[in-house]
Protein backbone atom coordinates (compact mmCIF):
# COMPACT_ATOMS: atom_id res chain seq x y z
CA UNK A 1 0.00 0.00 0.00
CA UNK A 2 1.17 3.40 -0.87
CA UNK A 3 -0.81 5.80 -0.38
CA UNK A 4 -0.70 9.40 -0.86
CA UNK A 5 -0.44 11.17 1.54
CA UNK A 6 0.26 14.35 1.46
CA UNK A 7 -2.98 16.71 1.40
CA UNK A 8 -2.53 18.57 -1.57
CA UNK A 9 -0.69 16.66 -3.89
CA UNK A 10 -4.06 14.52 -3.97
CA UNK A 11 -7.16 15.55 -6.01
CA UNK A 12 -10.44 13.65 -6.05
CA UNK A 13 -9.40 11.02 -9.18
CA UNK A 14 -5.90 10.26 -6.76
CA UNK A 15 -6.14 6.78 -6.00
CA UNK A 16 -4.46 4.06 -3.86
CA UNK A 17 -3.24 1.00 -5.15
CA UNK A 18 -4.19 -2.30 -3.67
CA UNK A 19 -2.32 -5.32 -3.01
CA UNK A 20 -3.44 -7.41 -6.39
CA UNK A 21 -1.99 -3.90 -7.42
CA UNK A 22 -5.39 -2.48 -8.93
CA UNK A 23 -6.06 0.77 -7.81
CA UNK A 24 -9.18 1.90 -5.46
CA UNK A 25 -9.99 5.81 -5.08
CA UNK A 26 -8.78 7.71 -1.90
CA UNK A 27 -12.80 9.16 -1.58
CA UNK A 28 -16.16 7.45 -1.90
CA UNK A 29 -20.05 7.86 -1.31
CA UNK A 30 -21.37 5.73 1.14
CA UNK A 31 -24.97 5.43 0.41
CA UNK A 32 -26.48 3.78 3.51
CA UNK A 33 -30.18 6.08 3.92
CA UNK A 34 -29.69 7.75 0.84
CA UNK A 35 -33.03 7.58 0.21
CA UNK A 36 -34.67 10.99 -0.51
CA UNK A 37 -33.87 11.05 -4.13
CA UNK A 38 -30.72 8.66 -4.63
CA UNK A 39 -30.79 8.50 -8.61
CA UNK A 40 -30.53 12.43 -8.28
CA UNK A 41 -27.51 11.90 -5.69
CA UNK A 42 -25.37 9.65 -7.60
CA UNK A 43 -25.80 11.74 -10.52
CA UNK A 44 -24.92 14.41 -9.03
CA UNK A 45 -21.71 13.04 -6.91
CA UNK A 46 -20.72 11.54 -10.11
CA UNK A 47 -20.65 14.73 -11.62
CA UNK A 48 -19.01 16.89 -8.81
CA UNK A 49 -16.18 14.35 -8.81
CA UNK A 50 -16.66 11.66 -6.83
CA UNK A 51 -15.23 8.44 -8.30
CA UNK A 52 -16.16 5.62 -5.97
CA UNK A 53 -19.46 5.04 -4.85
CA UNK A 54 -20.40 2.35 -1.26
CA UNK A 55 -23.30 0.51 -1.39
CA UNK A 56 -25.12 -2.87 0.17
CA UNK A 57 -27.05 -6.18 -0.98
CA UNK A 58 -28.96 -4.38 2.21
CA UNK A 59 -29.10 -1.39 1.89
CA UNK A 60 -32.15 -0.74 -0.77
CA UNK A 61 -29.98 1.78 -3.12
CA UNK A 62 -28.77 -0.41 -6.00
CA UNK A 63 -31.53 0.32 -8.46
CA UNK A 64 -31.42 3.64 -7.42
CA UNK A 65 -27.14 3.93 -7.85
CA UNK A 66 -28.24 2.21 -11.38
CA UNK A 67 -30.20 4.94 -12.54
CA UNK A 68 -27.93 7.58 -11.40
CA UNK A 69 -25.09 6.08 -12.71
CA UNK A 70 -27.10 6.06 -16.66
CA UNK A 71 -28.11 9.71 -15.90
CA UNK A 72 -24.74 11.21 -15.64
CA UNK A 73 -23.34 8.89 -18.49
CA UNK A 74 -20.07 8.26 -16.81
CA UNK A 75 -18.28 5.56 -18.30
CA UNK A 76 -17.88 2.34 -16.84
CA UNK A 77 -14.13 2.72 -16.38
CA UNK A 78 -14.48 5.87 -15.19
CA UNK A 79 -16.30 5.29 -11.35
CA UNK A 80 -15.22 2.55 -9.09
CA UNK A 81 -18.23 0.67 -7.39
CA UNK A 82 -18.28 -0.99 -3.74
CA UNK A 83 -20.87 -3.51 -2.46
CA UNK A 84 -21.68 -6.40 -0.16
CA UNK A 85 -22.93 -9.73 0.40
CA UNK A 86 -24.57 -10.43 3.71
CA UNK A 87 -23.49 -12.83 6.21
CA UNK A 88 -26.84 -14.94 5.60
CA UNK A 89 -26.27 -15.37 1.95
CA UNK A 90 -24.96 -17.50 -0.44
CA UNK A 91 -21.55 -15.41 -1.32
CA UNK A 92 -21.64 -15.91 -5.07
CA UNK A 93 -25.41 -16.33 -5.76
CA UNK A 94 -25.76 -12.35 -4.02
CA UNK A 95 -23.08 -11.53 -5.84
CA UNK A 96 -25.30 -11.57 -8.95
CA UNK A 97 -27.82 -10.81 -7.53
CA UNK A 98 -26.64 -7.30 -6.77
CA UNK A 99 -24.96 -7.07 -9.74
CA UNK A 100 -28.66 -7.57 -12.03
CA UNK A 101 -29.42 -4.76 -9.25
CA UNK A 102 -26.74 -2.78 -10.44
CA UNK A 103 -27.38 -3.39 -14.27
CA UNK A 104 -23.59 -3.80 -14.20
CA UNK A 105 -21.37 -6.66 -15.63
CA UNK A 106 -19.05 -6.60 -12.30
CA UNK A 107 -18.23 -4.68 -8.63
CA UNK A 108 -14.70 -3.06 -8.51
CA UNK A 109 -14.87 -4.60 -4.43
CA UNK A 110 -17.25 -7.36 -3.27
CA UNK A 111 -17.18 -7.41 0.31
CA UNK A 112 -18.32 -9.76 2.72
CA UNK A 113 -20.63 -7.20 4.66
CA UNK A 114 -19.86 -8.82 8.60
CA UNK A 115 -18.83 -11.96 9.61
CA UNK A 116 -21.42 -14.42 10.66
CA UNK A 117 -22.65 -15.30 14.52
CA UNK A 118 -19.94 -18.55 14.13
CA UNK A 119 -16.70 -18.57 12.53
CA UNK A 120 -14.87 -16.30 10.51
CA UNK A 121 -17.48 -17.00 7.05
CA UNK A 122 -14.85 -19.66 5.33
CA UNK A 123 -17.72 -20.32 2.85
CA UNK A 124 -18.38 -16.74 2.28
CA UNK A 125 -15.01 -15.84 1.47
CA UNK A 126 -14.55 -19.00 -1.27
CA UNK A 127 -17.75 -17.48 -2.89
CA UNK A 128 -15.97 -14.04 -3.32
CA UNK A 129 -12.99 -16.11 -4.43
CA UNK A 130 -15.12 -17.76 -7.26
CA UNK A 131 -17.02 -14.47 -8.17
CA UNK A 132 -13.53 -13.00 -8.44
CA UNK A 133 -12.33 -15.71 -10.46
CA UNK A 134 -15.42 -15.45 -12.66
CA UNK A 135 -15.26 -11.96 -13.35
CA UNK A 136 -17.65 -10.94 -11.27
CA UNK A 137 -15.69 -8.17 -8.54
CA UNK A 138 -12.33 -7.02 -9.43
CA UNK A 139 -11.16 -7.32 -6.13
CA UNK A 140 -12.76 -9.01 -3.05
CA UNK A 141 -12.62 -7.77 0.47
CA UNK A 142 -14.59 -7.90 4.41
CA UNK A 143 -16.22 -5.35 6.70
CA UNK A 144 -16.18 -5.48 10.44
CA UNK A 145 -14.26 -7.66 10.85
CA UNK A 146 -11.27 -7.89 13.59
CA UNK A 147 -7.74 -9.08 12.95
CA UNK A 148 -8.48 -12.48 14.40
CA UNK A 149 -11.20 -13.18 11.91
CA UNK A 150 -9.09 -12.39 8.65
CA UNK A 151 -6.06 -14.29 9.81
CA UNK A 152 -8.78 -17.21 9.75
CA UNK A 153 -10.07 -16.47 6.38
CA UNK A 154 -6.15 -15.86 5.24
CA UNK A 155 -5.14 -19.42 6.81
CA UNK A 156 -7.99 -21.26 5.21
CA UNK A 157 -8.01 -19.65 1.77
CA UNK A 158 -4.16 -17.61 1.37
CA UNK A 159 -6.36 -15.14 -0.33
CA UNK A 160 -5.77 -11.85 1.63
CA UNK A 161 -8.79 -9.12 1.48
CA UNK A 162 -8.17 -6.14 -0.49
CA UNK A 163 -9.91 -3.88 2.05
CA UNK A 164 -11.16 -3.80 5.68
CA UNK A 165 -14.40 -1.36 5.35
CA UNK A 166 -14.76 -0.58 8.84
CA UNK A 167 -16.07 2.37 11.21
CA UNK A 168 -12.78 4.90 11.43
CA UNK A 169 -12.60 8.67 12.66
CA UNK A 170 -10.38 10.06 15.17
CA UNK A 171 -13.08 9.23 18.07
CA UNK A 172 -12.61 5.85 17.18
CA UNK A 173 -9.98 3.61 15.22
CA UNK A 174 -7.57 1.20 16.58
CA UNK A 175 -3.65 1.54 16.57
CA UNK A 176 -3.33 -2.14 15.93
CA UNK A 177 -5.78 -2.79 13.35
CA UNK A 178 -3.68 0.09 11.54
CA UNK A 179 -0.24 -1.23 12.07
CA UNK A 180 -1.69 -5.26 10.96
CA UNK A 181 -3.64 -3.81 7.70
CA UNK A 182 -0.13 -1.97 6.58
CA UNK A 183 1.44 -5.41 7.67
CA UNK A 184 -0.74 -7.28 5.43
CA UNK A 185 -1.22 -4.42 2.34
CA UNK A 186 -4.78 -4.62 3.38
CA UNK A 187 -6.33 -0.93 2.68
CA UNK A 188 -9.09 0.90 5.87
CA UNK A 189 -12.06 2.08 3.80
CA UNK A 190 -13.25 4.32 6.97
CA UNK A 191 -17.25 3.73 7.52
CA UNK A 192 -19.25 6.78 9.18
CA UNK A 193 -16.22 9.10 8.78
CA UNK A 194 -18.41 12.35 10.21
CA UNK A 195 -19.17 10.02 13.20
CA UNK A 196 -23.00 10.44 11.97
CA UNK A 197 -22.32 13.90 12.85
CA UNK A 198 -22.78 12.72 16.57
CA UNK A 199 -18.83 14.39 17.46
CA UNK A 200 -19.22 17.12 14.71
CA UNK A 201 -19.99 20.06 17.58
CA UNK A 202 -16.89 18.75 19.75
CA UNK A 203 -14.33 21.59 20.98
CA UNK A 204 -11.15 20.59 19.48
CA UNK A 205 -12.31 19.35 16.38
CA UNK A 206 -14.47 22.90 16.02
CA UNK A 207 -11.25 24.39 16.85
CA UNK A 208 -8.97 23.08 14.43
CA UNK A 209 -11.65 23.29 11.47
CA UNK A 210 -11.20 26.56 12.07
CA UNK A 211 -7.45 27.27 12.00
CA UNK A 212 -7.79 25.77 8.21
CA UNK A 213 -11.34 28.36 8.04
CA UNK A 214 -13.25 24.64 6.84
CA UNK A 215 -15.54 22.68 8.34
CA UNK A 216 -15.41 19.81 10.86
CA UNK A 217 -17.12 17.41 8.71
CA UNK A 218 -14.22 18.04 5.78
CA UNK A 219 -11.43 17.56 8.94
CA UNK A 220 -12.64 14.46 9.71
CA UNK A 221 -12.44 13.16 6.03
CA UNK A 222 -8.79 15.04 5.64
CA UNK A 223 -7.96 12.97 8.69
CA UNK A 224 -8.36 9.98 6.91
CA UNK A 225 -6.52 10.96 3.66
CA UNK A 226 -3.69 11.84 5.10
CA UNK A 227 -3.53 8.84 7.03
CA UNK A 228 -4.13 6.44 3.84
CA UNK A 229 -7.26 5.01 4.44
CA UNK A 230 -10.41 5.78 2.40
CA UNK A 231 -13.31 7.70 4.18
CA UNK A 232 -16.99 7.60 2.78
CA UNK A 233 -19.13 10.04 3.81
CA UNK A 234 -22.65 9.89 3.03
CA UNK A 235 -24.82 13.12 1.96
CA UNK A 236 -28.35 13.58 0.54
CA UNK A 237 -28.02 17.38 0.84
CA UNK A 238 -26.24 18.51 -2.15
CA UNK A 239 -24.68 21.38 -0.12
CA UNK A 240 -23.25 18.17 1.73
CA UNK A 241 -22.00 16.63 -1.41
CA UNK A 242 -20.08 19.38 -2.30
CA UNK A 243 -18.68 20.60 1.18
CA UNK A 244 -17.20 16.61 1.72
CA UNK A 245 -15.23 16.58 -1.94
CA UNK A 246 -13.69 19.96 -1.32
CA UNK A 247 -10.89 18.60 0.86
CA UNK A 248 -8.24 18.71 -1.63
CA UNK A 249 -6.71 22.07 -1.03
CA UNK A 250 -5.43 22.18 2.54
CA UNK A 251 -2.95 20.26 4.39
CA UNK A 252 -3.84 19.70 8.37
CA UNK A 253 -0.42 19.96 9.77
CA UNK A 254 1.31 17.54 11.96
CA UNK A 255 0.87 18.43 15.28
CA UNK A 256 -2.95 19.06 14.59
CA UNK A 257 -2.72 15.42 13.15
CA UNK A 258 -1.50 14.65 16.46
CA UNK A 259 -4.64 16.45 18.16
CA UNK A 260 -7.14 15.04 16.20
CA UNK A 261 -5.40 11.53 16.86
CA UNK A 262 -5.66 11.94 20.43
CA UNK A 263 -9.87 12.30 20.40
CA UNK A 264 -10.00 8.45 19.92
CA UNK A 265 -12.42 7.24 22.23
CA UNK A 266 -13.17 4.09 20.56
CA UNK A 267 -16.39 5.85 20.16
CA UNK A 268 -19.06 3.62 17.62
CA UNK A 269 -22.04 4.79 16.80
CA UNK A 270 -22.95 1.37 17.04
CA UNK A 271 -21.97 1.35 20.38
CA UNK A 272 -19.22 -0.78 20.31
CA UNK A 273 -16.40 -1.27 17.56
CA UNK A 274 -16.89 -4.47 16.50
CA UNK A 275 -13.39 -5.29 15.00
CA UNK A 276 -11.40 -4.71 18.15
N1 LIG B 1 -19.87 -1.73 6.22
C1 LIG B 1 -20.72 -1.34 7.17
O1 LIG B 1 -21.12 -2.12 8.06
C2 LIG B 1 -21.17 0.09 7.17
C3 LIG B 1 -21.82 0.62 8.31
C4 LIG B 1 -22.20 1.95 8.28
C5 LIG B 1 -21.93 2.74 7.16
N2 LIG B 1 -21.32 2.19 6.05
C6 LIG B 1 -21.04 2.99 4.83
O2 LIG B 1 -20.41 4.21 5.18
C7 LIG B 1 -21.18 5.30 4.73
C8 LIG B 1 -21.05 6.51 5.66
O3 LIG B 1 -21.42 6.21 6.98
P1 LIG B 1 -22.79 6.74 7.64
O4 LIG B 1 -23.79 6.96 6.60
O5 LIG B 1 -23.07 5.79 8.76
O6 LIG B 1 -22.39 8.10 8.36
P2 LIG B 1 -21.53 9.42 8.06
O7 LIG B 1 -21.09 9.48 6.66
O8 LIG B 1 -20.52 9.51 9.15
O9 LIG B 1 -22.61 10.55 8.35
C9 LIG B 1 -23.71 10.79 7.53
C10 LIG B 1 -24.48 11.98 8.14
O10 LIG B 1 -23.64 13.14 8.07
C11 LIG B 1 -24.35 14.20 7.46
N3 LIG B 1 -23.38 14.99 6.70
C12 LIG B 1 -22.80 14.69 5.54
N4 LIG B 1 -21.93 15.64 5.17
C13 LIG B 1 -21.99 16.61 6.12
C14 LIG B 1 -21.34 17.84 6.29
N5 LIG B 1 -20.44 18.28 5.40
N6 LIG B 1 -21.63 18.58 7.39
C15 LIG B 1 -22.54 18.13 8.30
N7 LIG B 1 -23.19 16.97 8.20
C16 LIG B 1 -22.91 16.20 7.11
C17 LIG B 1 -25.36 13.53 6.56
O11 LIG B 1 -26.45 14.43 6.34
P3 LIG B 1 -27.32 14.43 4.98
O12 LIG B 1 -27.50 13.01 4.53
O13 LIG B 1 -28.58 15.10 5.42
O14 LIG B 1 -26.60 15.24 3.94
C18 LIG B 1 -25.75 12.33 7.42
O15 LIG B 1 -26.70 12.70 8.41
C19 LIG B 1 -22.62 4.72 4.68
O16 LIG B 1 -23.51 5.52 3.96
C20 LIG B 1 -22.32 3.37 4.08
O17 LIG B 1 -22.10 3.49 2.68
C21 LIG B 1 -20.92 0.89 6.06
Amino acid sequence: MSPPNKGTDMDPKSEITLHTGKKMPVLGLGTWQLTNDTAGTVAAALELGYAMIDTSGDYGTQPGIADGINRSGIERADFFLVTKVEETDDAYLATRKNLDELRLDYADLMLIHRPPRAGAGEDLWQGLIRAKEDGLAKDIGVSNYSIDLIDALIEATDEVPTVNQIEWSPFGYSDGMMRYAQEKKIVIQAYSPLTRTRRLRDETLAGIAAKYRKSPAQVLIRWNLQRGSAPLPKANQRQHLEENIAVFDFDIGEEDLETLNRLNERYSSLGTLPYI
